[in-house]
């Protein structure tokens, strides 16, 4: 079943109207979402028509629909992709097997775990986000933050009806304290460190969605694996719309760069201070604000050995990325993986066994994935004739999650001291002042057609629409 049902109150493709009991729960638990989107939801939204695209069936092509909608009129609901009837559980001690429908009761506390966790950072990122409407450098940007928002709300949804309809009382305990916890907050925080980070300009908001989105990205991809099939069906569909929050990102860094390549070579000046002074963003506080919030995703993987992830995989509840595009026998029991560790003050690699090392696994494959990104970016600063290149930093610089937590690393990967840490930190991760400096050019800019100094224009728009068009209209 593809085609969403819009007549129901709560939009589903799940055949909600025939589960009675769930449906309610639901729908008691609708307008708690809608005051929580009121409350911590992008703020100054309400009452705009904006370019919003809907989904309207879950095939891989042709589900989004595009139309002017007024925000909290946005309709969030519940769906899944197509159910295979033959699909079978790929790794694990169930391989082979069906995969489950219902939740197998050895298995539940993990899974509710699972989902708990992912549906947490879902209105995480949107909280984390709702001041950006207020400097907006476009309408343009504008829509496409609303866009991520009501998508990440959507995402909250998911894994909500999972909880409510597989988990019973606990589940809509659960349900309930997704609403309740805010991020950063210092007695209720979200429950994983990046999304108690604050969001505070658009900078760090391309950085987030390129970073902290593809995280998600490879998140869902591994539950997409799962044997519990309601879990793999809703993240297969959840990641359709991930790759536009990527591409906010990847874009909005790229323009960002285009924009101070421009002024660079129009002007001949490359300093920063006197780059500065021209209203563009310098390169080295790119990279700062780059290293900062890539180390700061890469936590999310955690620890390089878990005992957790082994369980989650040998169980059959989260996947590796790609995992049936793999060759091995899917077990992994004897194999190898290697990690990092500081032994007499350098990193060495050791050889741990591959299940304990999961997490190690699907964070290389992150870092893979990231890197494509940053070449496309050195292409824009190669083409202006400029020498400068952005890098990923190592993967033990500025770790708080594992082997490397406490232990000071320099971004090309020598284990260092404090003191050397203290010296050179502010050449590595973003300062008060480069932030400040990044802030003092947030103005909202919203005349159709307009973009900020400090950022490129798109080369088109969204949905093929010209760049000028009436993204967002105010009313
Ligand atoms: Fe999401
Ligand atoms: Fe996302």
């Amino acid at each position: 079943m593809s085609t969403v049902n819009y007549s129901d109150k709560i939009p589903n493709n799940v055949n909600l109207s025939e589960d009675r009991t769930l449906q309610r729960a639901l729908e008691g638990w609708l307008p708690n979402y809608l005051d929580w989107w009121q409350d911590m939801g992008p703020s100054g939204s309400h009452g705009f028509d904006v370019y919003l695209r809907t989904a309207t069936s879950t095939t891989p092509d042709g589900w989004a629909t595009f139309g002017h909608v007024k925000m909290p009129d946005y309709r969030w609901g519940i769906f899944l992709a197509a159910q295979d009837a033959e699909r079978k559980v790929n790794f694990g001690e169930h391989k082979g097997e069906a995969v489950w429908q219902d939740v197998p009761g050895e298995h539940r506390a993990n899974l509710r775990r699972i989902i708990v966790t992912q549906g947490d950072t879902e209105p995480a990122s949107v909280e984390q986000q709702r001041h950006l409407g207020n400097t907006a450098p476009s309408q343009y940007d504008l829509r496409n933050l609303f866009q991520v928002n009501v998508e990440e709300g959507r995402h909250l949804w998911a894994m909500v009806y999972l909880l409510h309809k597989h988990f019973g009382r606990d589940g809509r305990e659960e349900a309930e304290a997704l609403l309740e916890r805010r991020s950063g907050d210092a007695d209720n925080p979200r429950i994983l460190g990046a999304f108690n980070e604050e969001t505070p300009d658009w900078l760090a908001f391309y950085m987030f969605t390129y970073f902290t989105d593809r995280d998600g990205k490879f998140q869902l991809n591994a539950l997409a694996e799962s044997g519990f099939d309601p879990l793999a069906r809703t993240t297969r569909f959840m990641l359709t719309e991930e790759a536009h929050h990527m591409f906010v990102g990847e874009s909005g860094v790229s323009r960002v760069i285009q924009r101070s390549c421009q002024v660079m070579k129009e002007t001949g000046i490359e300093d920063p201070t006197e780059l500065r002074k021209l209203g563009v963003i310098d390169l080295p506080t790119l990279q700062r604000y780059l290293n900062f919030h890539y180390s700061v995703t890469i936590d999310l993987f955690g620890a390089d050995q878990s005992s957790n992830a082994a369980i989650f995989y040998s169980s059959g509840l989260k996947g590796r990325y790609e995992e049936t595009k793999r060759s091995d026998d899917h077990l992994l029991k004897g194999d190898g993986y290697k990690i990092l560790e500081v032994k007499d003050g350098a990193l060495v690699e050791k050889e741990v066994p591959m299940l304990n090392a999961l997490n190690e696994v699907l964070r290389d494959d992150f870092i893979r994935d990231s890197a494509g990104g940053i070449g496309r970016w050195n292409k824009v600063i190669e083409k202006a004739g400029l020498a400068f290149r952005l890098t990923l930093p190592h993967k033990a610089f500025n770790r708080h999650i594992g082997t490397f937590a406490g232990i000071r690393v320099s971004p090309d990967g020598r284990a260092i001291s404090e003191s050397e840490w203290a010296l050179n930190v502010n050449q590595w991760l973003a300062t008060k002042e480069d932030r400040a400096y990044v802030a003092s050019l947030m103005g909202r800019v919203v005349e159709t057609g307009k973009y900020a100094n400090w950022i490129a224009p798109p080369p088109i728009g969204i949905n093929k629409q010209p760049i000028d068009f009436e993204y967002i209209r105010f009313n």
